[in-house]
């Protein structure tokens, strides 16, 4: 791999030996069964188990498999062949259980990793796509060198500016997804009593960043009872949602729902 990771407990370079990844100072990280690397220590952890749970996971990949968030995922590869160059190294912070890292290096290829706070996520992320390094880390410690990413995915994740543009190359680029005003509106309609409308355009991000790119896009999908129900789960309103919603949205046959995101691209100055 020509991404070079750095050591998440002193920070020295990472040197990949097949089973284990070594740095010079005697720190070394297994490579678990599956594939995925765990290079968060404990400091950096602030729960047991941080991150998106199994069953969120499990829900969230039965919803995306389902193609209900295709048009997310060309939205941001257009992004990419706008505003990456060819054959980038990449990584998508927050990656989840992988659909849109292994669709992105499908579609777009190059060098790609997956990193996600969340053990589980980084375990199902290495069954879609082998040749993929997922790592447990986390996005404010990331354990990638300086200067070293083409382009940096964030979807539906976190934005913390110093650290990705600490790790991207000179013009290197984010591509940021985040919800818009209208996403799921009917959803939290039937959840919630009063919705409060929110402005939920992307913030301003001026100092390391050039924005070339903020775009809005809206479509309406049509879901059936059972991927209402993974969407639910794979949203913070489940948390949320009392009972008697929940027993109503769980009788709901089919509900069409207002998808609202933007794309954002920041390049690095
Ligand atoms: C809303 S999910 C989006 C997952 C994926 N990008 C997708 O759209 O399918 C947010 C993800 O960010 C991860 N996450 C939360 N805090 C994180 C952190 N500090 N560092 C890395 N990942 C984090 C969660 O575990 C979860 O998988």
């Amino acid at each position: 791999m020509d991404i070079k990771l750095k050591c998440p407990v002193c920070g020295k370079e990472l040197t990949d030996s097949g089973r284990t990844l070594n740095c010079g100072k005697g720190h070394s990280f297994d490579r678990a069964r599956q594939g995925y690397v765990n290079l968060l220590p404990v400091q950096f952890k602030h729960s047991l188990d941080p991150g998106d749970t199994a069953e969120m996971l499990k829900a969230r990949r039965r919803f995306l498999d389902s193609g209900m968030y295709e048009p997310v995922c060309q939205s941001v590869l257009d992004a990419m062949r706008k505003f990456s160059h060819d054959n980038p190294k990449a990584a998508d912070i927050g990656c989840g259980e992988g659909y849109y890292t292994s669709k992105l290096k499908a579609l777009f290829p190059g060098e790609y990793i997956g990193i996600d706070i969340s053990k589980d996520g980084a375990r199902m992320a290495c069954s879609r796509d082998k040749d993929i390094l997922f790592l447990v880390a986390t996005a404010s410690h990331l354990p990638i060198e300086d200067d070293q990413l083409d382009c940096v995915c964030a979807m539906f994740s976190l934005l913390l500016p110093e650290e990705y543009a600490r790790v991207l190359k000179r013009n290197g680029c984010v591509i940021e997804v985040t919800v818009g005003n209208d996403h799921l509106k009917e959803l939290k309609s039937i959840i919630y009593d009063e919705v409060f409308v929110q402005d939920k355009r992307p913030s301003e991000c001026i100092g390391l960043f050039d924005e070339v790119q903020r775009r809005e896009y809206r479509y309406s999908m049509t879901l059936d009872n059972a991927a209402l129900k993974d969407l639910l789960l794979m949203t913070p309103h489940f948390w949320r949602i009392r009972k008697e919603k929940r027993e109503q949205l769980e009788a709901t046959d089919s509900l069409t729902l207002t998808v609202n995101y933007w794309v954002r691209v920041l390049k690095k100055k």
